[in-house]
């Protein structure tokens, strides 16, 4: 199917249009992240004025530059949740719009599905899978079995990894959101600098907590204040990757265990991380598992990544009714019994 997708869950606007769920004709975001990084993270109040300016335009530029007029889109994919009730409501509406106006189907998916999905725009990956989901907002790991058929193994039971990198990187004086500068600076840092604790390695759950070494790290640039540039500052950063990535390793391997997994997909804004890229690829040949993570430009928040799921609902008759509505909470393993 030629579909438009639609993602506003938070700070940014993206529309893309794809054929048959595997094809990009054109992918356009617009990041409101300039605007949010004055307040030190994102006001949702401002999203969702950004996204109503930003929306209609977004939209005309994808159409535009995949050469497709209004009349050729088969159906609409968007995000229904979760996220920011305000900014999923602008992507959402316009969806139901425009599928109403064209007499055209649409679809609302949950966000980490299309997170979960990026990387089948470049190579599609054999069901069942192992998945870990490492963003802004989430840390799971997932056993899939199907498009919409997920079970929770394993969650944050606190900060996310991306937001762990954020508010460490605030901590020590970076603009939001630092989770890249981060990674730069911890390639030229010693990871094993500075001793911060690994919350949960053994505690014999898939679960994750990444706010007390958020806390190590405060009580550490409060003895030891870190200039940027500066080696200091490069070993902090080392040290923190480092211990993030220790736990997200040692749970992914102790979820492969558990799972007999054959297949990883490593997904989210966190999966461009270098060093986790690198953990995940060093686990993943030890255990003889085949591991896939997106390329960085569709590891963060884009709408193309909807269309993967989006096209398999739209042409096996799963359509959402223009009566739904959006979401800001939603449990993935629920989406299973909305698909009976
Ligand atoms: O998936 P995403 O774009 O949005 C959400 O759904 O949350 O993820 C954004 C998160 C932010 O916390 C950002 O700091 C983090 O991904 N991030 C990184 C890197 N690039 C983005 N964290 C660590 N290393 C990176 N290279
Ligand atoms: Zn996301």
């Amino acid at each position: 199917m030629l579909l438009l997708s639609i993602e506003t869950s938070c700070d940014e606007t993206a529309a893309a249009i794809v054929q048959g769920g595997r094809t990009i004709l054109s992918s356009v975001i617009s990041s409101q992240v300039d605007i949010h990084a004055a307040y030190g993270g994102v006001v949702p109040e401002i999203a969702s004025r950004k996204h109503l300016e930003s929306i209609a335009p977004v939209i005309t530029q994808a159409l535009q530059d995949a050469g497709v007029g209004m009349e050729a889109l088969e159906g609409v994919v968007v995000t229904r949740g979760p996220g920011l009730s305000g900014a999923l409501l602008v992507g959402f509406s316009a969806a139901k719009a425009i599928a109403v106006a064209r007499k055209i189907p649409f679809v609302g998916v949950h966000h980490i599905e299309g997170h979960l999905f990026a990387s089948f725009l470049e190579q599609p990956v054999d069901f069942p899978f192992l998945a870990l989901v490492v963003s802004g907002g989430h840390t799971h790991l997932y056993h899939v079995e199907g498009f919409g058929r997920y079970t929770t193994l394993g969650r944050t039971i606190d900060d996310a990894a991306g937001e762990a990198y954020d508010k460490c990187a605030k901590i020590m004086g970076m603009r939001y959101p630092g989770g890249a500068l981060i990674d730069r600076m911890a390639q030229n840092g010693i990871p094993d600098a500075i001793r911060l604790p690994r919350p949960l390695l053994r505690d014999g759950t898939l679960n994750f907590s990444f706010s007390g070494l958020k806390t190590a790290v405060l009580q550490h640039v409060a003895k030891n204040p870190v200039a940027i540039p500066g080696q200091d500052a490069d070993d902090l950063c080392a040290s923190f990757q480092e211990a993030v990535c220790d736990v997200l390793a040692a749970k992914t391997e102790a979820a492969i265990c558990q799972s007999g997994a054959m297949r990883l997909v490593v997904a989210g804004g966190v999966a461009c991380n270098s060093g986790l890229r690198g953990r995940m690829a060093t686990l993943c040949k030890k255990m003889g598992v085949d591991l896939s993570i997106p390329h960085p430009a569709l590891c963060g928040d884009n709408a193309a990544m909807l269309a993967v799921p989006g096209d398999y609902y739209l042409s096996h008759g799963f359509f959402s009714s223009p009566s739904l509505d959006v979401t800001a909470t939603w449990n993935m393993d629920s989406i299973k019994e909305s698909l009976q």
